[in-house]
């Protein structure tokens, strides 16, 4: 019997992989897309911040270039996916407010001001006053606020949700299946093999398994992406969609410890998250979602009024350095899409961009050329 073949077979239908596939499609090539529960990983735990300027840290301005050219292209992919789709992603301007619980806390705030203004970041100092102006939730005693009106949100539920059908449109053929090899010829990539022990032969594979994608047997070691698990305990709480508790994300900063609360239009809350060097645990504790509503009630009070729906734990895919891992491998026809660890929502449509430009033999955005698979030497043990 002949095998079934296609032009290229995307590994993980997370937001990564979903968006990879639409764009390879929209170039006119044959795709396939291969996972048994896409939508369901890091994608579907994520809050869907759109966050370049408050997630900004120390030592990472290469990164922060790549998030912002990334949060450009978020309008015009947002509108491209809804129109294929006839799905809305709930893309929201509204901006982000961080606030400083106590004095520490004002005092960190005004070192990340400082750093931020010196990157000519798009961020305005506020004093509690005016923070509570912009959102009257926040609890008397917030000392301080940056307003960062570039940082929005989209609906990462609904994102994935609309992927699928924007690929269904353009022909993407979704095998809800495990990819168990990747099989090579002539020391190019031929095609794959599945968990129900049938293979497809193809030219090109997309390597986009989130924290999964650093173990796929038939990849040499050496062009395996050093991704790791890192684990996020993430909460979902409901309230009414007439009186929303906020308007905007507020990050929070709590005797140093960060959380956010991202307001969904129809009254719900997000507050996350954790960041754990786990392995590939899933559990949720006790301590986590204590931790969580603790310090987000510090800032919001009236987050207890709330009812507590959801409380999840998903794997970011990390990297060393923090950075993706986006272009084509040390073995030709085997193209890599992961490691976005906390911006994974945020990249994707430049990540999508530079999959297909790979794909159809052009280069990647100029962005994405220091994130390329092959920055990071193989150690030897
Ligand atoms: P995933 O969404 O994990 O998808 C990987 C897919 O690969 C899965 O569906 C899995 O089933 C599949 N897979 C694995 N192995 C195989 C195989 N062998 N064969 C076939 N399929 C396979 N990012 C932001 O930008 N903004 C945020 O606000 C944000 N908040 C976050 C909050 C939390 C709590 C967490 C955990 C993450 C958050 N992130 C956020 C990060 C973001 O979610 C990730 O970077 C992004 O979802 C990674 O997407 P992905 O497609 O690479 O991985
Ligand atoms: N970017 C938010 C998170 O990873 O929790």
């Amino acid at each position: 019997m002949e095998r079934p073949r296609c032009d290229v077979v995307v590994v993980g239908g997370g937001v990564i992989g979903l968006a990879s596939a639409w764009r390879a499609a929209r170039e006119g090539l044959a795709v396939v897309l291969v996972d048994p529960e896409p939508g369901r990983g890091a994608s579907w735990a994520a809050a869907g911040m759109l966050a370049p300027v408050t997630e900004v840290h120390y030592g990472e301005e290469a990164l922060l270039a790549l998030n912002l050219a990334s949060a450009r292209s978020w309008p015009g992919f947002a509108a491209e996916v809804e129109e294929e789709s006839g799905l809305p992603v709930s893309y929201r301007r509204t901006g982000t407010l961080l606030v400083a619980a106590d004095e520490g806390d004002r005092a960190w705030a005004a070192e990340l001001h400082r750093f931020q203004a010196g990157l000519g970041l798009e961020v305005e100092w506020l004093t509690g006053r005016e923070a509570r102006a912009l959102e009257p939730a926040l609890a008397p005693g917030v000392r301080a606020g940056l307003w960062a009106p570039g940082d929005h949100q989209v609906h990462n539920r609904e994102l994935v949700g609309a992927l699928l059908a924007a690929g269904r449109a353009r022909e993407v053929v979704h095998l809800p299946l495990r990819v168990s090899s990747v099989e090579t010829s002539g020391g190019a990539v031929s095609g794959v093999g599945l968990g129900d022990g049938t293979t497809i032969d193809c030219g090109a594979v997309v390597l986009a398994a989130g924290c999964r994608s650093g173990e796929l047997a038939g990849v040499p070691a050496g062009v395996l992406p050093p991704v790791r698990p890192v684990k996020g305990q993430i909460l979902r709480l409901r309230g009414p969609a007439d009186r929303p508790l906020l308007s905007r994300t507020v990050r929070g900063v709590v005797q140093g410890q960060s959380v956010y609360l991202v307001p969904r239009a129809d009254g719900s809350l997000v507050i996350g998250a954790t960041v754990e060097e786990a392995g590939f645990d899933l559990t949720v504790t006790a301590g986590a979602v204590y931790g969580l509503l603790r310090d987000a009630q510090r800032v919001v009070p009236g987050v207890s009024e709330l009812v507590l729906e959801e409380s999840l734990a998903g794997l970011r895919p990390g990297s060393p350095d923090n950075g993706p891992l986006v272009g084509p491998s040390g073995l030709p026809g085997l193209v890599l899409a992961t490691g976005h660890y906390r911006n994974g929502i945020l990249l994707t449509p430049l990540t999508a961009e530079a999959v297909a430009a790979t794909l159809a033999g052009r280069e990647v955005p100029g962005e994405l050329a220091g994130f390329g698979p092959d920055r990071f030497p193989v150690l030897a043990c």
